[in-house]
């Protein structure tokens, strides 16, 4: 057991967070998506400790967060499109996957030994404040157990990973819910995984954008169809049922239903995105380990993709069903 710390965004604990980076550690830290689990990029004890107080596995690679594109480009090589994204939506919820650069320094688990790099600039000052603090790039996966719901607050991290890591940073809430988009820039652009920009703004830019397929050789590994998971079974695209939990969007009748919390009442997209992790675990905590959820159906366009995925990820078969 490690004694997890929880610090404040202030002067005092930003320092505290980053000597324990810089000490190998681990420091959960807030971003605008959710939070993350930071760990020194170039230190190879600090990144398998990543991976071991999540139970990730190895070969799913790790985002490399840091503060300005200067610093991206110690790491990745940017051709004019990448740039161009880069300059449009950083700091913010887009991960771009790029050549690796040879001198790059990074540790070969960040990458999972792969040639190419996943990175971002977060639009969170506290996380920046952190990475500039330390004065290095952070690999930085969600701060849940693998396979588990996101976090989105501090104690969500605590109650998944208390005893696991040596700090969270407490930021408050984040604000855009979902984790970062991944856009694939290593051949013709590819959507790797939905998230917090929605694809139809990254196409405004650039044109269109390749679809991932599931089972393509290039995914993000992370792509395992089970993720996400709470403890009792989630049905989807449905209304309120009986001796359920139901998650709504848009107006939605009380009633039969055990609990009804809502995504939306007003049916705005970004705020469903801010609340569900959150009420997925709310949903979890009222209906049980043996209980049931029902979440009822979201608009398949912008961030309701993210949405979307996220939900049929919790919903999918979880490994332990077919053991
Ligand atoms: O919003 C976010 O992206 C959050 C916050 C903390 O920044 N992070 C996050 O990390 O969601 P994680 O580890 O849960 O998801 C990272 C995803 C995984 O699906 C991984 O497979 C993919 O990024 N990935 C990382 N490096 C890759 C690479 N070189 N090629 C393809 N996919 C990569
Ligand atoms: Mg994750």
């Amino acid at each position: 057991m490690i004694p997890t710390e929880t610090l404040m965004p202030d002067a005092t604990g930003l320092a505290r967070a980053a000597q324990i980076l810089a000490d190998g550690g681990l420091v959960a830290m807030p971003t605008e998506t959710v939070y993350g689990l930071a760990g020194d990029a170039t230190n190879s004890r600090a990144v398998a400790g990543i991976y071991e107080a999540k139970g990730r596995p190895r070969f799913n690679p790790l985002i490399v967060h840091v503060a300005d594109l200067t610093m991206a480009q110690r790491f990745a090589r940017f051709d004019a499109g990448a740039l161009a994204l880069a300059v449009g939506f950083w700091p913010g919820p887009l991960t771009l996957v790029l050549p690796l650069r040879e001198d790059a320094g990074l540790s070969p688990l960040v990458t999972a030994e792969l040639d190419s790099v996943a990175i971002r600039i977060p639009a969170h000052p506290v996380a920046l404040a952190l990475i500039r603090a330390f004065g290095g790039p952070v690999a930085a996966p969600s701060a849940n157990p693998s396979g588990k719901v996101s976090p989105t607050r501090a104690d969500h991290v605590a109650a998944g990973l208390s005893g696991r890591i040596h700090a969270v940073l407490d930021g408050g809430p984040s604000t855009v819910g979902v984790e970062s988009t991944i856009l694939g820039l290593t051949g013709a652009a590819t959507l790797l995984r939905p998230g917090g920009i929605a694809l139809e703004e990254i196409e405004a830019m650039i044109g269109p954008v390749a679809q991932h397929q599931q089972g393509d050789p290039l995914t993000a590994p992370g792509q395992l169809a089970s993720h996400y998971a709470p403890a009792a079974a989630l049905n989807l695209n449905t209304g309120p049922e009986r001796g359920a939990v139901h998650i709504g969007f848009g107006p939605t009748r009380e009633g039969i239903a055990q609990a009804v919390l809502n995504l939306s009442p007003t049916g705005d997209l970004a705020e469903a995105a801010t609340n569900l992790f959150h009420m997925l675990r709310e949903a979890d905590r009222l209906a049980g380990a043996k209980g049931r959820i029902t979440a009822a159906p979201i608009p398949d366009h912008g961030l309701g993709r993210a949405i979307n995925d996220r939900l049929s990820r919790a919903a999918a078969p979880r490994p332990s069903d077919t053991l």
